[in-house]
């Protein structure tokens, strides 16, 4: 069932995903080579207690940690370690944090340094099909209109989408109806409502789609070990259209 919020609702959305924007812009700026990926995850957590919010992924479906740091060929779920990034890396963030009862969750794919022209390409790609899905989110299209809006980018530039992790509703819980698939036909699914909040997540790979679990139960890589990159906001279907929440 897919739950509506009232103005009143995205209000609080738009609280608690300003700050998941705030910190993961932090984030970003933190991001250098040498840092190791759990230096992040505890500045994600002490800005959470600076901003007096929870994190939302700490023990969810028992995840370990605050932060998802998914590097390179990891495409989500990547567990922070010791490991150090370095130059040439691209590296994913996913942050979530629950405030006055509502959730915030988005992502992106930031480059250590310099990196490949092909680094560069598939997170600009990934990125812009994220805004391409996001101009879908207005009333009366299909919620498979987003997803189709996702997989022409990606395969337009000769990438592929990952078809094993969704985007989701969003509201008192991280994950409400619908599942959002980043590929699919258009014109299918639920017709898009004002009220309706979704997380949009592409993920795209440079090779293949496909994926595949590590022994740690979390960490997704793809099956050929090329790069994927990944991008989330949660945003707001209003009359007026589209309206990003998670941003500052
Ligand atoms: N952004 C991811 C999602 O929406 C984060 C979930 S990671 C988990 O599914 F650790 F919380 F499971
Ligand atoms: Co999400």
């Amino acid at each position: 069932m897919i739950f509506l919020k009232s103005p009143w609702e995205i209000e609080k959305m738009r609280r608690s995903n300003a700050i998941v924007a705030e910190i993961l812009e932090a984030l970003r700026e933190a991001i250098k080579p040498g840092i190791t990926t759990l230096e992040l995850n505890e500045l994600s957590e002490e800005l959470c207690l600076k901003k007096k919010v929870r994190p939302a992924f700490k023990g969810y479906m028992g995840y370990p940690f605050s932060l998802c740091v998914s590097i390179n060929e990891v495409v989500v779920h990547g567990l922070p370690s010791q490991r150090r990034l370095k130059e040439g890396d691209i590296v994913s963030l996913d942050f979530g944090v629950i405030c006055d009862g509502y959730y915030g969750d988005a992502a992106i794919t930031v480059p250590v340094g310099r990196v490949s022209k092909m680094a560069k390409k598939l997170i600009s790609v990934t990125e812009e099909a994220l805004y391409k899905a996001i101009e879908q989110a207005r009333p009366k299209r299909h919620l498979s209109d987003i997803s189709f809006a996702i997989q022409r980018h990606a395969e337009a530039h000769g990438f592929s989408v990952i078809r094993q992790f969704v985007g989701h509703g969003i509201g008192r819980s991280l994950h409400e109806d619908p599942q959002v698939p980043n590929f699919g036909p258009p014109g299918r699914g639920v017709r898009l409502k004002p009220g309706m909040v979704i997380a949009i997540e592409p993920m795209v790979a440079e090779g293949t789609y496909e994926v595949e679990i590590l022994e740690d139960g979390w960490t997704a890589v793809t099956k050929d070990r090329k790069l994927a990159a990944h991008f989330e906001h949660t945003v707001a279907i209003t009359e007026d259209g589209p309206q990003i929440l998670s941003r500052v």
